[in-house]
Order: C-alpha cells, then sequence, then structure tokens
C-alpha cells in the first residue's frame, strides 16, 4: 500500500502596498501560484475587497509602511494565524518627480520615508519569520535604481539605496533568505497620478501614455521569481517596456 505524501504547507507572502498596481497584480499572480497571500496598504477598504476576491488564501490587514508599530502588528498577526512569512514582497512606494528645489523638502522626505526606509520597516518586522522559514525577500526597485536623469534625483536616490541595502542583505542573509530585486521600466499603474509638479507629472504622463507596460508582467516575473527550485536564486531582473530606449 502506498502512502501518500502530507500535501505540502501553502506559502505566505506578504506584499507592501497591495493596493493597487504592480503590488494588487503580485498579490493575485502568487494566490494563482499556489501561495496565501498577506495584503498590506493603508487603503484598507480596497485590500479588504481584492482579499474577498482572492478567498480564502488571502487577508488585508491595514499597514502603512511609515509607522513600523503597524508592520509590527501585522507581523504578529501573521505569525499567530499563518505560522509567518516565507516570502515579503517590499513594493510601496512614491514617484514624486520634481526638479530638486527646497520647495519639495516634504515630498523628498515622504519618498525617503515610504521607498527607503518603509521596505526597511517591513523588512525588520518579518526578518526572523523570514530566516526561520527560509524565505524570499523581493525588493520592487526600479530602473531608476540603476540609472538617473534630470528631475528624478530623490526617487533615483531612494531607489538607488535599496540596490545597495539589497546587495548587503544578499550576502549577510544567505543562504537562509533568498534576495531578489526587481527593477522595473514604465508600468501603467497609479503612481504619476500623485505628481505634484505640474511639468514632470505631464512630461511622465505622455512618457507612459507611449510605451509603459502592465502590472501583470511585473508580477509574473515576481512569481516567476520565488517560485524558483530553493537551490536557485535569480538575484536581480532588470525589466523595461521593449519601447523604452
Ligand atoms: N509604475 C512604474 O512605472 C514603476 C516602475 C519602477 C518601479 N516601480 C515601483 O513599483 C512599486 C509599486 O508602484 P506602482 O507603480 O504599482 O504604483 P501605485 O499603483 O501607485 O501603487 C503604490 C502602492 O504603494 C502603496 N503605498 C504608498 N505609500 C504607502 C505607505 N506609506 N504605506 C503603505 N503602502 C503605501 C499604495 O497603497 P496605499 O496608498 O493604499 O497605502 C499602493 O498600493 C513602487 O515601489 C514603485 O516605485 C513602479
Amino acid at each position: 500500500m502506498s502512502v501518500s505524501p502530507e500535501p505540502a504547507e501553502r506559502r505566505v507572502a506578504i506584499i507592501t502596498g497591495a493596493s493597487s498596481g504592480i503590488g494588487e497584480a503580485t498579490a493575485r499572480a502568487l494566490a494563482r501560484a499556489g501561495l496565501s497571500v498577506v495584503l498590506l496598504a493603508r487603503r484598507v477598504d480596497r485590500i479588504q475587497a481584492l482579499a474577498e476576491q482572492l478567498g480564502d488564501s488571502a487577508i488585508a490587514i491595514q499597514a502603512d509602511v511609515t509607522d513600523p508599530a503597524s508592520l509590527i502588528a501585522a507581523a504578529a498577526r501573521v505569525e499567530s494565524e499563518l505560522g509567518g512569512a516565507d516570502v515579503l514582497v517590499n513594493n510601496a512606494g512614491i514617484m514624486l518627480l520634481a526638479p530638486f528645489s527646497a520647495d519639495r523638502h516634504a515630498d523628498h522626505r515622504r519618498m525617503i520615508e515610504t521607498n527607503l526606509l518603509g521596505a526597511m520597516n517591513a523588512t525588520e518586522a518579518f526578518l526572523d519569520q523570514l530566516r526561520s522559514r527560509h524565505g524570499d525577500l523581493v525588493n520592487i526597485s526600479s530602473v531608476a535604481g540603476r540609472t538617473a536623469r534630470p528631475g528624478n534625483a530623490v526617487y533615483a536616490a531612494t531607489k538607488w539605496g535599496m540596490n545597495g541595502w539589497s546587495e548587503s542583505l544578499r550576502q549577510e542573509l544567505h543562504p537562509d533568505v533568498r534576495v531578489m530585486v526587481i527593477e522595473p521600466g514604465a508600468v501603467a499603474t497609479e503612481l504619476t497620478d500623485h505628481i505634484t509638479h505640474p511639468g514632470a507629472k505631464q512630461a511622465a504622463e505622455q512618457m507612459y501614455e507611449q510605451m509603459a507596460i502592465t502590472s501583470v508582467d511585473i508580477a509574473d516575473i515576481v512569481a516567476f521569481a520565488v517560485t524558483r527550485p530553493r537551490r536557485v536564486t535569480i538575484n536581480e531582473i532588470l525589466v523595461r517596456p521593449t519601447a523604452q530606449p
């Protein structure tokens, strides 16, 4: 008589910024790939609606990545309800493009607090779980983490910072945690909606209209990366729209 193996335990993925764009698409892709997904964002109505669509394998937890206490509370809930996190996707981010000036002091701080320190806050909250479960840390950086141009100085600084931080973590956490950096080019999402500098907003929207790819294109890549066999780590993926120079 053959003995059927126990069904493999479902891996648990935490996605920050799961209320729209790349985060939402990544949550859908990871749920499709058979992972349980924990949706984090400030707009709780959006993540609750998404969790309902995804069914039993999804839970929504309101969390602001600039507020470490909200992430620590989320991590405690994940541990008690799901046993811990196997994948953390640091995706929450904002891109407030503008020429660098003192007038934009508050925007500069917000971008660094959200894109860079926010990813660190989330990683601090979930690191013990990722370590003990031999998990994956996926940082959503950007083409702007490898190049810079006039008008995106602080946004690029956050993504260059994320890349340097990720490379150090890759070496520190190996082999317990696989560290992966995804660097998308233009992707059609709500990202440009929040730009307040009129000239920068118009230029970005024009560029995105001409060439942006979809959130699903990026989500599929994240799902591919985290479902590789444990012996394989995809450390870095730079992905541009074919039309983006
Ligand atoms: N779209 C692109 O062309 C592109 C290219 C390269 C990289 N990226 C990166 O991809 C990531 C996702 O952006 P997206 O394009 O999908 O834009 P998006 O549709 O605007 O999504 C951004 C997400 O971040 C969340 N967020 C923002 N501030 C937050 C905070 N303080 N706490 C928690 N969540 C927060 C938002 O949720 P709430 O507002 O509900 O909190 C939202 O879910 C960002 O890191 C961005 O830099 C985007």
